[in-house]
């Protein structure tokens, strides 16, 4: 059988796409390969979500595509946007298909190889076939993200998203609970219920009372059910939209001991007049009283967000705006970008676009500004100790990486293999972008 090779781009999404979709694979005989040079299928998962994203992919395949590769497959957000363009603009891919059809992806494959069809190219927004139709993941990790929504109503008038992965649509519970339920049985300890759009969720409730129409249960009920499963030891939640996130959800931190005291809760910007204009739904001061109650409601809560500066009409004092909002929000990580035309949304076509040195420029400041907060609060930790879950090896020999609750790096010395494991360090010094500690 074929042997096939899969480079993955973009968001936990299409990581768990492209997990789901080398299950198949490997389930109808193919053979996965980890070097591009090995293998028959190249398959590319691409993100769409910033400009340039066309061009770093196809000279990716330029660069990977040797003479054993007999099909190349382009899926996910960039198939999704430009559909039979891509064939246009590199005559050397087959296959075309978007985020919602992957486990059509065998079939198609089959049908290159055996010579019936040259080029396939399908973008159907099948949305629950391609979670069912794929088989139980066999070598399941300590770490395990699983999808529970996926798309997105919120038109954000940056965002190519609503685009690329159709409206929102929430997995049943059952669903969520038995794929839960397999990887904790298979040794994953730690558990992230991702999607678009996680506070939004809306899915059809386990059971049916008689004589009631169908219930849906809301985030909040999920990660109840979820944290009551055997096995479990850390749970966490991602991305969460600030206009959506309510008191319920701030209240079941204090409730579940599992779910770490951290969240993900993107402002985008601090300008109330460049939020309404990214089509938001919220102000930076109504954004910030969220914050300050879950701050009440759960003490040890700590945020993260998004920023995106250089949105078009942002002047200098709207950057401030957003600087100021920085300094009240206090965020442990975040990630930054300068805003990208993404050609089909609005603002896209709006007037005013910011000049890209000044968006630079704006960059480095805001990013300055976080890592100071970053850099505080990593020292904070300095003399206490937490529990860790190590994740990978570090650069030296005996070094090792892990993540305490708060998702930041925390990096060891130790001579037993820590991957996987959970153990208590002593932070001992604190640097930019992790914290330095002692295994006790
Ligand atoms: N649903 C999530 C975000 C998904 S996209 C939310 O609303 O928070 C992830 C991040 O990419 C966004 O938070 C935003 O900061 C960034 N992003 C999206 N479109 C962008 C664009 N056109 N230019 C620059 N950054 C963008
Ligand atoms: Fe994009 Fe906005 Fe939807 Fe997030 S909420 S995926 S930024 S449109
Ligand atoms: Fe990118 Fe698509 Fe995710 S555009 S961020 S891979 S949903």
């Amino acid at each position: 059988m074929a042997s096939f090779y899969i480079k993955t781009y973009g968001c936990m999404m299409n990581v768990y796409d492209s997990d789901k979709m080398a299950n198949l694979l490997v389930a109808r005989g193919y053979t996965q390969v980890l070097n591009p040079h090995d293998a028959d299928i190249l398959i590319f998962y691409t993100c769409n979500v910033r400009e340039k994203a066309v061009h770093k992919l196809l000279s990716d395949i330029g660069r990977l595509k040797t003479v054993n590769a007999k099909i190349i497959a382009v899926g996910g957000c960039i198939a999704q946007a430009e559909s039979k363009r891509l064939f246009e603009r590199s005559p050397s891919i087959n296959i075309s298909f978007g985020p919602q059809t992957y486990h059509k992806l065998p079939e198609y494959i089959e049908s290159i190889l055996k010579g019936e069809r040259k080029r396939i190219i399908d973008d159907t927004f099948y949305k629950m076939d391609k979670f069912n139709i794929c088989p139980k993941k066999k070598n399941v990790s300590f770490s395990e993200h699983i999808a529970i929504q996926e798309g997105c109503d919120n038109f954000c008038t940056y965002c190519i998203v609503p685009y690329t992965r159709g409206r929102e649509y929430s997995r049943p519970v059952k669903d969520i609970l038995n794929e839960a339920k397999w990887l904790l049985d298979n040794g994953a300890q730690e558990i992230v219920l991702w999607g678009q759009n996680v506070n939004s969720y809306n899915g059809e409730a386990p059971y049916i009372t008689i004589g009631q129409p169908k219930a849906t249960w809301r985030i909040e009920r999920l990660l109840q059910e979820v944290s009551k499963l055997p096995g479990l030891r850390r749970l966490r939640y991602s991305t969460s939209h600030p206009k959506d996130f309510n008191e319920e959800l701030m209240r079941v931190h204090n409730e579940i001991s599992v779910l770490v005291p951290f969240t993900h809760i993107p402002v985008q910007s601090g300008s109330d007049k460049i939020l309404k204009q990214m089509n938001r739904g919220y102000t930076s001061a109504e954004y910030l009283a969220k914050l300050d109650r879950f701050r009440k409601i759960c003490p040890s809560i700590q945020f993260s967000s998004d920023f995106i500066v250089g949105f078009p009409g942002e002047t200098d004092e709207d950057f401030k705006d957003t600087l100021r909002l920085v300094e009240k929000a206090k965020y442990t990580i975040s990630f930054s970008f300068k805003y990208s035309p993404r050609s089909g949304t609005p603002a896209a076509k709006m007037r005013d676009q910011v000049p890209e040195k000044v968006k630079e420029q704006r960059l480095e400041i805001l990013q300055d500004t976080l890592l100071r907060d970053q850099i505080t609060f990593n020292k904070a930790l300095i003399g206490k100790t937490q529990e860790i879950l190590f994740y990978k090896k570090g650069k030296h020999s005996k070094q090792y990486i892990g993540k305490n609750v708060y998702m930041q790096s925390v990096v060891v010395e130790n001579g037993d293999d820590l991957i996987g494991k959970f153990r208590n360090v002593l932070i001992k010094s604190a640097e930019e972008n992790c914290v330095i500690g002692q295994v006790v």
